[in-house]
């Protein structure tokens, strides 16, 4: 079955036949006249759009469907509250299409990160923090999820190889600190930010085309889960210290800065306050980026409210004049820069500093040369 619209292109008065998507949300509900009815929500690598299918659609309706599933879907794309919405007229459970094409995947390269942050582990000079980063790395089964699992469900780095991006943006975000601040100790920080959010390989979880929250990741959540699991390795390492056992589990315990935002304590460590602010950095930048990638779009000159971040951004600067070069932007090139995302991306370069450690290409297969060429100067 071939896919021909993404979310991206849908458009109002668009009919769908057979078209495939990932079922992200499939509940039924009872309308105020007892009918029922399906609150759905579908996606692939290009966004997210909600869906519906009224009482008389339900007989052309798999229930049978789960959440993760590919389904291909006929209706008709509506505008609702000036969004667009499908009617699902029809669903079907397809198996012909790999689950992982609908999931959206980090431009970083996974394993250059990977590199880096093993690099980072074997440069720890306390024995015991050694022990422990060797210990979670040298296990095939908790490295390999560790390369490609979201660090959220939707709020930051919601997708595949999401939690290696976080942590290793953290550590190169922790650079500066190190340098400016010499008391530092570098070797808890970063033990401190490779496992702060280590309890979300326990939290989330990959189902089909869809990440979700796992039933112990919402009685549980990710910070005790955390604890528990780095508790877990530190008993397997003969006389850990119990002083550097408090203060590893200090700083997963308040990574998250405030009791409101909901670590149990505040950081009381040097290393745990430069770890909240920069999870808090690498979090916030995230989202904020990712907002304006998908918002640029509309060519508002300001985004749409952002629910988490509770704000909008002006976006305008973002954009770069079509017939501008690279040169006339950067300096790096004289190719004219024809598409949105083209602009929207060498604009974006441009606003950013240009720190040479960190730039890294992209592993997507499908991308040009050229858009690789693009992106190796991008902090995003
Ligand atoms: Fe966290
Ligand atoms: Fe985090």
């Amino acid at each position: 079955m071939q896919k021909q619209y993404n979310v991206e292109d849908l458009q109002i008065d668009q009919k769908l036949i057979k078209e495939p998507f990932a079922l992200l949300e499939f509940e039924k509900k009872l309308s105020k006249q007892m009918k029922p009815y399906y609150n759905i929500e579908l996606g692939d690598k290009t966004g997210k759009i909600r869906a519906k299918a009224w009482t008389e659609s339900i007989p052309n309706l798999d229930t049978n469907a789960e959440v993760g599933n590919i389904v291909a879907i006929t209706g008709k794309v509506q505008s609702y509250a000036d969004k667009p919405q499908i009617i699902v007229e029809r669903l079907e459970v397809v198996d012909d299409i790999a689950p992982e094409e609908f999931l959206v995947v980090t431009e970083r390269d996974r394993s250059q990160m990977a590199d880096d942050l093993k690099a980072e582990i074997d440069k720890t000079q306390n024995q015991y923090l050694k022990q422990l980063l060797d210990l979670f790395w040298n296990n095939d089964d908790y490295r390999d999820k560790f390369i490609n699992f979201p660090a959220g469900e939707y709020v930051h780095h919601g997708y595949v190889g999401g939690l290696i991006e976080h942590v290793w943006e953290m550590n190169e975000l922790s650079k500066p600190y190190l340098k400016m601040y010499k008391n530092l100790d570098r070797d808890l920080l970063f033990t401190g930010i490779f496992f702060h959010d280590i309890g979300k390989l326990e939290e989330l979880d990959i189902v089909g085309a869809t990440i979700i929250r796992t039933v112990s990741g919402r009685l549980i959540t990710h910070i005790p889960q955390g604890l528990l699991f780095v508790d877990h390795l530190i008993q397997q390492i003969p006389d850990f210290p119990e002083m550097l056992k408090d203060k590893v589990f200090h700083m997963i315990l308040s990574h998250q800065g405030k009791l409101e935002f909901g670590s149990p304590v505040v950081p009381q460590l040097l290393e745990a306050l430069v770890l909240s602010q920069i999870d808090d950095a690498g979090a916030s930048m995230n989202q904020a980026v990712k907002h304006i990638e998908k918002e640029y779009q509309t060519g508002n000159e300001f985004t749409d409210y952002h629910k988490w971040l509770k704000r909008s951004f002006y976006q305008k600067d973002y954009y770069s004049d079509p017939n501008k070069t690279d040169e006339s932007i950067d300096g790096s090139s004289s190719t004219a820069i024809t598409s949105d995302e083209k602009r929207f991306d060498r604009a974006i370069r441009s606003h950013a500093t240009n720190n040479s450690d960190i730039v890294r290409n992209t592993d997507s297969a499908e991308e040009s040369e050229s858009m690789k060429k693009d992106k190796q100067n991008s902090l995003f």
